[in-house]
């Protein structure tokens, strides 16, 4: 019987959507395998609530427990933590550091995929579509009506790295664009504006087995509102996610080639979910997910289970990478 960690929360706008998904890897694990610990990680208190309010705090010395005179170490780490220091890099990094697995991208991909400036300019060097976009930092001066002239309008203004629509905004006038970048650089230093690409949204799923790797059936994302924001995203009815997609036979193996092209190129481990805006003038690049959404309804799940495939299974496949 392994001890998997499995860790949630983290230090962004996500941590209630990291804390259901972790509940969601702990209700889903396969208990013949694997003793899962439900640990949370928020700014610098790392702890274990073994029954409701008694916590038992992570000894960050060598990442352990101990929990009524029994010192539990872990096999592994199942990441379910959304946002930094999640999916950024940051505890892969430690947990490298400590010698011990874990089930998501590593230290260099993670970091990559989560800025979505740097990741951006990573896929467009192969040669595939992005939106034109400029980026500046808090405290550097941008030119609202040069951005303007230059992306048009309507356009995203984003947090560099966040994710879950947290901070993003569809500017459809001038006179809205800087309360745009103020509800970004709430969220980050890094603000990533770009031109809008009129299109169908798609996202492709991937997990690794072993070498062996798994692309899952297309989803089609449909949002109610003006784009896939965080309401649509989190309320029920707000958007309609078709899986399989109904797209040409030749687009989805596009779709799904280029996918598994980006995952090894960039190193991806685990569940990643690559999202893309079918336009007029051809596919676009949206964004990686590193640490996609795992609740039963989020897409990836949603996607695997049209594969045939178990949030079970999806889980055992990812902790098992582990143990080769
Ligand atoms: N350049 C763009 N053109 C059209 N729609 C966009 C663009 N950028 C973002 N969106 C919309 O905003 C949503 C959230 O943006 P995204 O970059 O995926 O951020 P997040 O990581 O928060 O999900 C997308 O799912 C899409 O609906
Ligand atoms: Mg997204």
């Amino acid at each position: 019987m392994k001890n998997i960690a499995i860790i949630c929360g983290g230090d962004s706008g996500e941590y209630d959507i990291s804390i259901k998904s972790g509940r969601v890897v702990g209700a889903h694990l396969d208990r013949s395998k694997y003793k899962g610990w439900l640990l949370e990680v928020k700014g610098n208190e790392w702890f274990y609530e073994h029954t409701e309010g008694q916590k038992h705090v992570v000894d960050k010395n060598d990442f352990s427990l101990n929990v009524e005179g029994d010192h539990i170490r872990f096999d592994g780490v199942f990441n379910a933590i959304h946002g930094t220091p999640g999916e950024d890099g940051k505890i892969q990094g430690y947990l490298d550091m400590l010698g011990i697995p874990y089930t998501s991208c590593g230290v260099d991909s993670s970091a990559l995929s989560f800025n979505k400036h740097l990741c951006n300019k990573f896929i467009s060097a192969y040669g595939i579509s992005v939106a034109n976009s400029v980026t500046f930092r808090k405290g550097e001066k941008i030119n609202p009506e040069e951005v303007i002239d230059t992306l048009g309008l309507p356009l995203f203004v984003k947090p560099a790295r966040s994710g879950s629509s947290v901070g993003v905004s569809k500017v459809h006038t001038a006179d809205r664009f800087d309360e745009a970048v103020q509800k970004a650089l709430a969220e980050d230093e890094q603000v990533l504006i770009e031109e809008f690409i009129a299109g169908r949204e798609l996202a492709c799923g991937l997990v690794n087995k072993g070498e062996e790797l798994i692309v899952f059936p297309l989803t089609e994302i449909i949002s109610k509102k003006d784009f896939f924001d965080y309401e649509a995203k989190y309320t029920e009815g707000m958007a309609s996610e078709v899986t399989p997609a109904s797209v040409d036979a030749d687009v989805e193996q596009d779709i799904k080639t280029l996918s598994a092209f980006l995952f090894r190129q960039m190193g991806c481990k685990g569940f990643v979910r690559f999202d893309y805006i079918l336009g007029e003038r051809g596919l676009y690049f949206l964004e990686v997910n590193a640490i996609p959404g795992i609740t039963e309804e989020s897409l990836l799940p949603q996607m695997a289970n049209a594969f045939g495939m178990s949030i079970t299974e999806l889980f055992t496949i990812a902790i098992d990478n582990l143990f080769e």
